[in-house]
C-alpha cells in the first residue's frame, strides 16, 4: 500500500488581501506551500507528493519538495481533480491537503493515513467547535441552534482509498457539481461513511491577515 499526497495551492486567497496567490505568501521567511511540503515530506507514511500550483508558479523554487507539479483549476474541486489525474499507479491511499493549512504537523498526515490503512475509506481530522453556531435564514433570523457537542470543525489532510475518492469525484462531475466544500462531502454524497480522527490546533487554515500572525507565532514557538 503506497500513500500519495495532493497539496492544492492554486487558490487566489483574496481574503488575505495580498498581491500573490495565498500559497506563495511568506510566513517565517518562507511561502506557505514550502512549509506544507516540509511537513508532507517529514510524514513517515507519504511516499509521493503532488502539488497543484497556480498559473505561472509551476517552476517556483518553493515547490522543490514536490515529486509532481500540475496546474490548478477554476475551483478547489477542479484543482483536486487535476492532482488525482497524475497520481502514480501504485498509490492506493490518497491524502488531500490545503496548502493554506501549512502548519499541519507530519503526525497529522500519519494519523489520517494510518486510519485509511486500518480500513476506513474516507477520513477527516476534526476539532471541537468553540463558538455556538446558528442557522440563519435569508431575512437574518435564527432558525436553529445545532447542538455544539455534535459538531466538528474539519481540517485537512483528508485521507481516502484511491478508488473511493476517484469514484466520488467522477460522480460529482456527472451530477454537475463543480465546487464541493471539501473532498469528504463528495464521499458523503455517495452514501459512504466518513470517519473522524482527532485534528490538530496547528492545522488551522490561513485565510485572513490575523492568521499570518498566528502562523508566525506557531513557527517561533517551534523554533524556541
Ligand atoms: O480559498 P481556500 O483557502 O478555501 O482554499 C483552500 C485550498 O484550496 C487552498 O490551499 C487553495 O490554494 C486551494 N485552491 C486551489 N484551487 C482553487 C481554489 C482553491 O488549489 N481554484
Amino acid at each position: 500500500m503506497s500513500v500519495a499526497c495532493i497539496v492544492v495551492a492554486a487558490g487566489r486567497g483574496e481574503r488575505l488581501g495580498q498581491e500573490r496567490p495565498k500559497a506563495f505568501v511568506e510566513v517565517g521567511g518562507r511561502p506557505l506551500i514550502w512549509h506544507a511540503l516540509q511537513a508532507a515530506s517529514r510524514s513517515a507514511r507519504v511516499a509521493h507528493v503532488v502539488v497543484v500550483a497556480p498559473d505561472g508558479y509551476e517552476g517556483d523554487p518553493a515547490l522543490s519538495g514536490a515529486d509532481t507539479v500540475v496546474p490548478g483549476g477554476a475551483t478547489r474541486q477542479h484543482s483536486v481533480a487535476n492532482g488525482l489525474a497524475v497520481l502514480p499507479p501504485d498509490a492506493d491511499v490518497v491524502l488531500i491537503h490545503d496548502a493554506a493549512r501549512c502548519l499541519a504537523p507530519p503526525s497529522l498526515y500519519d494519523d489520517v493515513a494510518a486510519d485509511v490503512l486500518a480500513g476506513h475509506d474516507a477520513v477527516v481530522p476534526g476539532v471541537a467547535v468553540v463558538d455556538t453556531l446558528k442557522v440563519v435564514d435569508g431575512a437574518g433570523l435564527v432558525t436553529a441552534t445545532p447542538d455544539r457537542t455534535e459538531l466538528r470543525a474539519v481540517q485537512t489532510p483528508q485521507g481516502f482509498a484511491r478508488t473511493v475518492i476517484e469514484r466520488a469525484h467522477a460522480a460529482a462531475v456527472e451530477r454537475g457539481d463543480t465546487d464541493a466544500p471539501d473532498d469528504a462531502a463528495l464521499v458523503e454524497r455517495l452514501g459512504l461513511p466518513v470517519h473522524v480522527v482527532a485534528g490538530h490546533a496547528d492545522a488551522f487554515k490561513v485565510t485572513r491577515p490575523q492568521d499570518l500572525l498566528l502562523a508566525s507565532t506557531v513557527l517561533a514557538r517551534r523554533a524556541a
